[in-house]
Order: C-alpha cells, then sequence, then structure tokens
C-alpha cells in the first residue's frame, strides 16, 4: 500500500490544467485518506477552474497513476484554488493560452467591440478606433469576426486578397492596418451557408493561419448581439477587453446593456461606452440636434460601471475617388478627432 508521502510524490508532478502549474506549487492537495483494508486512496485537490473538462481529462490522468501504483479504488473531490494563488497565476495563463492561439509569446492586447444588436456601428467603431491607433503610431490589426455579416473590407476599400506564404495568410495592410475577413475568402458576395461549428474552427484560423507578427492591438468585430460568436470570443481570448457601442435612445442602451453583462459574467474588462449617432451637427448654424434622442451612452456607462469613451456625431466620411475607403474618416474630418481622443483614452488605460 502506498504511503501518504508517496501518494503526495505522485501528484504533485501533476500540473494544474488551466494555470499550468504545477500541484506543487499551487498547492493544490488538501487532503489525502488512504484505507489500508481496502487499498483506497481518496484525495482533495484544489485546482483553477474545477467543473471543466480539462478537470475530466485530469482526473482520469490521477486515477490511472494511482492504479499503476497499486492502488485499487481512487476516490477525487475538487474544489477552486482561493484567491490569493489564483491571483498569482491567473494573469500568465490567461496570456499564455493567447499567445498560443497567435502561435509564440505575444504581447498583443485584445479589443473586442460589441453590441446589443445590429447596426449600431460596431463595424464603423473598430475600423476607426484601429486607424486612430495606428496613426498613433501603433501596431494594429483587425479580425472582422463577423464571419455571416463581415464588412470591414468593404468600409476599408479593400479590394486586394491577402496572400500566403508557406503555411500562413499574410493581412491585407491599408491605412497601417492589417487586416482579415471572411469576405477575403467568398467568391461574388456569394452568402455563407456553414454551420455553427465551423464559425468556431473559422475564427480559430483567422488567428493561428495568419502572420499577425508582433501586434500591439487586435481589435475584433463582432456580430451583433450575445451569440455563440461572442461567446467563442470570450472564451478564446480570456484577457480580452470590450468596448460596447450603442446609439444614445435609452432603449438602444438597455439592449447594449446585454452585451455588456455577457461581458461581466465571463469576467471580461469593459474598457468603456461609445455613443454613436449622438447628435447631428448643422453647417449652417453649428447648432446641435440630438435626433436619436439623449443620455443612452451614459445611462449604459452608469449600469456597466465604466465610462463613456466618445460621442460621435451623425456624418459620412467625405467621398474621397482617390483613397477609397467609404467607412473610414480622413485625417482632416472632424469625427476622426473624435478617433484620436478616444484612442488616447483606450491607450492611458494600458499604461
Ligand atoms: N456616426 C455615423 N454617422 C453616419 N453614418 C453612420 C455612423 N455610424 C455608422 N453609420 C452608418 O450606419 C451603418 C451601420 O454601421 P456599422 O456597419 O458600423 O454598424 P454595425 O453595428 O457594425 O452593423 P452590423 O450589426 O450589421 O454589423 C453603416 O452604413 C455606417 O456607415
Ligand atoms: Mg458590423
Amino acid at each position: 500500500m502506498l504511503t501518504q508521502d508517496q501518494v503526495i510524490d505522485i501528484l504533485k508532478k501533476f500540473k494544474d490544467p488551466y494555470l499550468h502549474k504545477t500541484f506543487e506549487e499551487t498547492n493544490a492537495i488538501q487532503e489525502i485518506t488512504i484505507k489500508e483494508e481496502k487499498n483506497h486512496v481518496s484525495v482533495k485537490l484544489a485546482i483553477g477552474n474545477p467543473n471543466s473538462k480539462e478537470q475530466m481529462q485530469l482526473q482520469q490522468e490521477i486515477v490511472a497513476a494511482l492504479k499503476k501504483e497499486g492502488v485499487t479504488t481512487v476516490g477525487l473531490r475538487f474544489s477552486k484554488l482561493p484567491d490569493d494563488v489564483m491571483g498569482k497565476y491567473e494573469e500568465a495563463a490567461k496570456k499564455q493560452q493567447e499567445a498560443s492561439l497567435l502561435g509564440g509569446t505575444s504581447k498583443t492586447n485584445f479589443i473586442a467591440v460589441a453590441s446589443g444588436k445590429g447596426g449600431v456601428g460596431k463595424s464603423t467603431v473598430t475600423v476607426n478606433l484601429a486607424v486612430a491607433l495606428a496613426r498613433l503610431g501603433k501596431k494594429v490589426g483587425i479580425i472582422d469576426a463577423d464571419i455571416y455579416g463581415f464588412s470591414v473590407p468593404d468600409m476599408m476599400g479593400i479590394e486586394n486578397r491577402p496572400q500566403v506564404r508557406g503555411e500562413k495568410i499574410i493581412p491585407v495592410e491599408r491605412f497601417g492596418v492589417k487586416v482579415v475577413s471572411m469576405g477575403f475568402f467568398v467568391e461574388d458576395n456569394s452568402p455563407i451557408i456553414w454551420r455553427g461549428p465551423m464559425l468556431g474552427k473559422m475564427l480559430t484560423s483567422f488567428f493561428k493561419e495568419v502572420e499577425w507578427s508582433d501586434l500591439d492591438f487586435l481589435l475584433l468585430d463582432l456580430p451583433p448581439g450575445t451569440g455563440d460568436m461572442a461567446l467563442d470570443v470570450h472564451a478564446m481570448l480570456p484577457s480580452s477587453k470590450e468596448i460596447i457601442v450603442t446609439t444614445p435612445h435609452p432603449t438602444a442602451a438597455f439592449v447594449a446593456a446585454r452585451a455588456g453583462q455577457m461581458a461581466l459574467q465571463t469576467d471580461h474588462e469593459i474598457l468603456g461606452v461609445v455613443e454613436n449617432m449622438s447628435y447631428f451637427e448643422s453647417t449652417l448654424t453649428g447648432q446641435k440636434e440630438y435626433v436619436f434622442g439623449q443620455g443612452g451612452g451614459d445611462k449604459l456607462a452608469e449600469v456597466l460601471k465604466t465610462e463613456v469613451l466618445g460621442r460621435l456625431p451623425l456624418h459620412q466620411p467625405y467621398d474621397d475617388e482617390d483613397d477609397f475607403a467609404p467607412g473610414v474618416y480622413q485625417e482632416d474630418h472632424p469625427t476622426s478627432k473624435v478617433f484620436l481622443a478616444m484612442a488616447n483614452k483606450v491607450l492611458k488605460k494600458y499604461k
């Protein structure tokens, strides 16, 4: 029969599947009971994410390891590690998961742009915030995670297709921003008819099979609402932060709050709220008219305990035949100043 010390020796080399630290480092072994007459060992372990599929896997490995040493039956109980241990290792674990997604060590910060409903300006915000960050000298990429409703290539006026180098896709660069979108891989704007599981795989490919090199920021333009894709992004990018876009109407903010709650429930920090289509400013009189109501952004920020990063007026980019990109505001456009201020606010949060 194994002794207590022998059981410890076997267990301490196992790694916490979430924190990637050994049980010795996390102090995971809480209790060991040995019943000699029945040749039974029971163990209580504390791990980073109990009740996950990683726990099931771990369970089988531990049982097998103990049985190999002659134990007849094994009892395992799991609990969650205390906050101080989690605090010590969790951030690093999240970063490690993301770095492996991008294929190496990565200092990339992820920002997901979400909304409660469609058409409020997520893609506009993603594209122009990315361009603003690039104008401030940052290395920026966009993943158009709206696999069905992709719009980033059109908004940015991208007509090239990505090149393939070796096994990797080289993102298309425009206005200093690297872009990957489903739109690059679809012929003639034909609709996409894949089902759920394919979407998750596509998103994984957008990380793993694309040569992103070392970006400062990778922005994700999410599809509207709180569906599977948004959940996939949250699971894949545990340290990703969120921007929630809303229109100024109070009921719109109520719907947007759901997207925010989803981020909070899955432990994602909200960088702030962007209120889009906040007002219309007359070029003749300079007077502001609040055509879609007022107060939505503030209300949403209050509910989500965050701030309003910026308020965008109703204003299209100028027509620009030479530099066609119907969704990108030119550097001298008044709306660009709002985006620059927003980008500066975002940068401050990463200092
Ligand atoms: N501040 C604005 N002023 C004028 N037009 C705007 C503004 N913001 C967005 N639009 C226009 O509104 C439409 C919807 O914007 P956008 O595509 O960014 O929204 P979305 O939330 O990404 O939509 P979807 O849910 O379909 O992905 C676009 O045609 C865009 O050009
Ligand atoms: Mg969009």
